[in-house]
């Protein structure tokens, strides 16, 4: 899964009127898509209880700090930004008003009320598995008690947050997050997702396609399906049996409304199998279904991928690309690569650059190795230079920026159907969306947001093409 830069989450797309009076939450949206969606999930949760989303942390009686415990850097942003939220707590209290500051996500599930003790100024500490449960633990933290609710919750959290309806998210856009799957089994020994999420859960289609329905009916037009090893996604069918990802897709290709279909993170151990809906199938014939795939590797050696618990060769990782390629010869591949994990020599980063080469990939995220408290990897010897690692890492980046940069140079002069999803920066622009996840800047008019149309692409640059 990678991760998002937005800070403001749930509050990004809030309509601006709002009734006088209400009492008002200002989510700030720290790592991947899930927390992205969780907090969409929070601000709904919280609506039931007379809250409105704002995007202005001024006017907030809530904040909640939805984290990310993935990398130290990650974390550590949390406590910074709950200082500076300190102050709005203190000016607050002078006039005689109450602000709660509560951390949600990753870091509140893996620290819990070590939270409390390091940072006075929070006053509620809720896992990503009670969401559904915030009311309550809200109204109680108004009452003045420190609440830390980090449980497993044995009840489905899903089932119990609230279902919006059309007319409270018709202004979140045209694009949408669905979690499908939380948590993981794997315990790749550099991550904490198997420690903040739990254990993998796939939720049922029944689910799935209410909540599919749920966001066309509001305007959607495109869904990213979510999970941690989503393409491992095996929830209960309408007949009871048991149904794979592809199957899914078939299912949810039919929807009404709906545009077009992604999902992520894949993981190169869960390949399908060559079933007739199988996900490989469903890359062949739907064309609904976008070519892209977010496939990490995370290195290119096989010794190194055997100490991260990864189960799998840089050599499987490769063909199993190309079964992808084989039905979908224009799939867009991304992924996700550590440099500097423990006992990585400059051998086996030579084969994490060979592997680059080899794929050819059009966008890419990569990161220096940070040891996670609880992981394995936080205690293997042979530690890998800070210095090493940052030259290894951007080594690695100019190549990958390369590769995405000549990924989008080669759409130049081809046509394609492009999703308009917002104004840009500057007016009389619109910021659109090509099928292989590149953004897309026109000079168009904004009434017609949520639109497919067909554009010609005159120019790629880094990070984004120009199209008309
Ligand atoms: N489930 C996804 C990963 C989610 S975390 C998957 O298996 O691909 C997103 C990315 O963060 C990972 O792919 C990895 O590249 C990076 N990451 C995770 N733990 C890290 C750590 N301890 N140090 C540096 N990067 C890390
Ligand atoms: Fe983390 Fe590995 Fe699970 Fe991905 S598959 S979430 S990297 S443990
Ligand atoms: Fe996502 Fe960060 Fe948690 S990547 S699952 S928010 S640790």
């Amino acid at each position: 899964m990678s991760e998002v830069s937005s800070s403001t989450g749930a509050g990004d797309r809030q309509s601006t009127i709002e009734p006088v009076g209400r009492r008002k939450v200002f989510i700030k949206t720290y790592g991947c898509q899930m927390n992205v969606y969780d907090s969409e999930r929070m601000g709904d949760a919280l609506a039931g209880d007379g809250y409105v989303v704002t995007t202005s942390v001024e006017e907030a009686d809530l904040i909640l700090l939805n984290t990310c415990h993935i990398r130290e850097k990650a974390a550590e942003k949390v406590y910074s930004d709950i200082g500076r939220y300190r102050k709005f707590k203190e000016n607050k209290a002078v006039m005689g008003q109450n602000l709660v500051i509560g951390v949600t996500g990753c870091v509140a599930q893996a620290e819990g009320k070590e939270i409390l003790h390091r940072a006075r100024a929070v006053d509620l500490v809720v896992g990503p598995q009670t969401y559904h449960r915030l009311p309550q633990i809200v109204a109680r933290a108004l009452d003045g008690e420190r609440v830390v609710d980090t449980e497993y919750a044995t009840e489905d959290k899903f089932e119990y947050l609230p279902k919006p309806d059309a007319s409270q998210t018709r202004n979140r856009g045209v694009t949408a997050f669905l979690t499908i799957q939380e948590g993981c089994d794997k315990f790749c020994t550099f991550c904490v997702v198997p420690y903040t999420r739990g254990s993998e859960q796939s939720r049922s289609v029944e689910q799935i396609v209410k909540e599919a329905e749920r966001l066309t009916d509001s305007g959607v037009r495109e869904i990213t399906l979510l999970g941690q090893n989503v393409n491992a996604w095996h929830g209960e069918g309408p007949d009871g049996s048991e149904w794979g990802l592809g199957e899914l897709l078939f299912e949810l290709a039919r929807l009404n409304g709906l545009d077009r279909l992604r999902y992520t993170t894949s993981h190169p151990i869960d390949m399908p199998d060559d079933s007739r809906d199988s996900l490989i199938a469903a890359h062949r014939d739907l064309e609904i279904l976008m070519p892209y795939l977010h496939l990490p590797v995370q290195s290119g050696s096989d010794r190194i991928l055997k100490a991260m618990n990864r189960h799998h060769t840089a050599d499987d990782y490769l063909r199993a690309i190309d079964r992808f390629r084989s039905v979908r010869s224009d799939i867009a591949i991304s992924g996700d690569f550590i440099v500097g994990f423990p006992g990585e020599s400059d051998a086996d980063f030579a084969e994490t650059l060979n592997l680059v080469r080899r794929v050819e990939y059009a966008s890419a995220f990569s990161f220096r190795y940070s040891p996670r408290p609880g992981t394995p990897g936080a205690v293997m010897k042979n530690t890998v230079s800070l210095q090493t690692a940052s030259d290894r890492l951007q080594e690695l980046q100019a190549l990958l920026n390369f590769q995405q940069h000549d990924f989008n140079k080669k759409c130049v002069g081809k046509t394609m159907d492009v999703l308009l999803e917002k104004s840009g920066k500057k007016t009389g622009q619109l910021i659109a969306r090509s099928p292989w996840l590149q953004s897309v800047i026109l000079n168009d008019s904004v009434d017609n947001i949520g639109d497919i149309i067909t554009v010609e692409i005159t120019d790629g640059g880094p990070n984004s093409l120009v199209g008309i």
